[in-house]
């Protein structure tokens, strides 16, 4: 197949004066599900993630533990790190912004913005949280703390302004010329009636710290974090050079995937400030929703912090990954449990999905002498199931499209449910005496099956589609989506001896 479509997508960069929880691997996942659907699919993608180093809230962090900020940030910038090997993610490049490649990149994009004229140093006077590195107007105020609950804390300062105020029109502009831009709708909304309400010149320096970017030529002033942490997305693909390969094949980004508390962010002042450096503002921007936990929210004082490694080890990588894209629609809240993922775990994988290949796989060892069977003429029944599985793809890709995760999968399962319903009714076990080969034939079309379901499942569940794939004996080169149509199962294939594939999880007696 030839991969020449590009296709990039990132996530947010992580801040590093915490440690990984189940938020962070959550938008990770789903950027991984999504990277792998593309590249399967038939795209170069590249797929960017990392670490947002900068800023008063990592300096005061640093200063806590009692290390100096790089040798703070190098250690929790490993934690992402190793999050993202311990979640089986497939990015390709991992960004830090404490490096030079960005700090460069940084520098240049503020001299361009200054050679247009887009800042002016002035006074600032508002309310800072550092929490949530924003600045918040007193009207944003509830009970004299910002609006996500965080202190903030009152500034004076001399700053360099970013002009956002002449950009609503053509921010609004942008919205409108395409109305996949923000997503899902209810964030969609929630940007453009902001941007209606009227923009204010944004603040893009601070110098009550030092640990940040220097502002060219007035090392005074560090960038404002998120200034700085934004453009993460362009020094990662090479800005400023415009035009080398990877700047132009990449950019403009296809998705960036970020949490609803962030969406101003990116859906306002990135493509301002790109737009404003005449560059192109990114495809579009997809909002998630937020986990609580055991119906609280996520923090370190009700001791409820899940980090991703825990999960891993008590559930295993695959359940924890399907029951994060399967478990909510992917713009809205919801509840993380160990009740929930115990269910999903059982139901969906061990006794929907597992028992199949199970079933299958062992009939066919049984009764085939371990080799793909060789089917006689289709029946109808056989080929509805079959056509079941191979329009599974476009219904598939519609939603992921769409970033709906939850209904890519559900339309998956409902295919299995079918093939279980398939074994049942066609009980291959009674056929292997009474008629052994339409016993062969309806092996076979289970085996297709679950070939075809296999690669399908690889975005998801990596580990167990491949075990899957493994065990029907399909080459590690015919795993892309060009083979669900491309290459059958051959008959005659020797297969290795059936292994489960989603073992069911037993509670813990004690
Ligand atoms: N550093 C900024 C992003 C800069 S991108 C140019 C940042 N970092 S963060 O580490 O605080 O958050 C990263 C992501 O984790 C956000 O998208 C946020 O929504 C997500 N989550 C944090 N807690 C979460 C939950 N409890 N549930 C789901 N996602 C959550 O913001």
């Amino acid at each position: 197949m030839t991969a020449d479509r590009p296709f990039f997508i990132t996530t947010p960069i992580y801040y590093v004066n915490d440690t990984p929880h189940l938020g962070h691997a959550y938008t990770t996942v789903a950027c991984d599900a999504l990277a792998r659907f593309m590249r399967l699919d038939g795209y170069r993608v590249k797929f960017l993630t990392g670490t947002d180093e900068h800023g008063q809230k990592v300096e005061q962090s640093a200063r806590l533990a009692g290390v100096s900020p790089q040798q703070f940030t190098d250690r929790i910038s490993g934690a992402f790190r190793d999050m993202t090997r311990l979640l089986g993610i497939s990015n390709d490049d991992f960004i830090r912004t404490t490096e030079p490649r960005h700090i460069r990149g940084v520098q240049a994009l503020w001299q361009e913005l200054e050679r247009r004229g887009e800042i002016y140093l002035g006074r600032f006077a508002g309310w800072y949280s550092v929490r949530d590195e924003a600045f918040y107007d007193e009207a944003e105020l509830v009970d004299g703390k910002a609006p996500t609950g965080a202190d903030v804390e009152w500034l004076e300062e001399e700053n360099y302004f970013f002009r956002l105020s002449a950009w609503q029109d053509r921010l609004l502009a942008y919205y409108d010329a395409n109305s996949v831009t923000v997503a899902p709708r209810s964030r969609r909304n929630e940007v453009i009636s902001f941007v209606k309400a009227g923009l204010r010149d944004l603040s893009i320096s601070r110098t009550s710290f030092r640990w940040g970017i220097p502002v060219p030529g007035n090392p005074d002033h560090v960038i404002y974090v998120w200034l700085d942490a934004l453009v993460n997305y362009i020094t990662a693909v090479e800005y400023p050079d415009t035009r080398s390969p990877e700047f132009s094949t990449f950019w403009p980004a296809d998705i960036h995937v970020v949490g609803k508390d962030i969406v101003r962010f990116h859906a306002v002042y990135w493509p301002a400030f790109l737009m404003a450096a005449g560059l192109d503002p990114p495809r579009r921007i997809f909002a998630h929703g937020w986990w609580t936990v055991e119906g609280q929210k996520m923090s370190k004082s009700l001791n409820n912090f899940i980090p991703p490694k825990q999960l891993v080890d008590t559930y295993g990588l695959d359940p924890v990954r399907y029951f994060l894209l399967r478990e909510l629609p992917f713009g809205s809240d919801g509840d993380f449990s160990h009740r929930a993922v115990v269910g999903r775990l059982n139901d969906d994988l061990a006794n929907d999905f597992g028992n199949l290949a199970q079933r299958v796989l062992v009939l066919i060892n049984r009764n085939c002498g371990g080799t793909v069977p060789d089917p006689g003429e289709l029946a109808a029944r056989d080929l509805a199931l079959l056509d079941a599985v191979q329009s599974l793809l476009g219904t598939v890709r519609a939603h992921i499209v769409e970033q709906s995760f939850h209904l890519a999968l559900e339309a998956m399962w409902r295919v299995v449910g079918e093939a279980n319903r398939y074994v049942d009714e066609q009980a291959p076990w009674a056929l292997s005496r009474s008629d052994p080969g339409r016993m062969r034939t309806v092996l076979y079309t289970l085996a297709e099956t679950l070939r075809r379901l296999g690669l399908l499942a690889q975005p998801f569940v990596p580990s167990a589609a491949a075990k899957l794939l493994d065990q029907l004996g399909v080459a590690t080169t015919a795993r892309d989506f060009s083979a669900l149509t491309e290459a059958p199962l051959a008959a005659g294939t020797r297969l290795p001896k059936p292994e489960p594939i989603f073992p069911r999880f037993v509670e813990d007696a004690a």
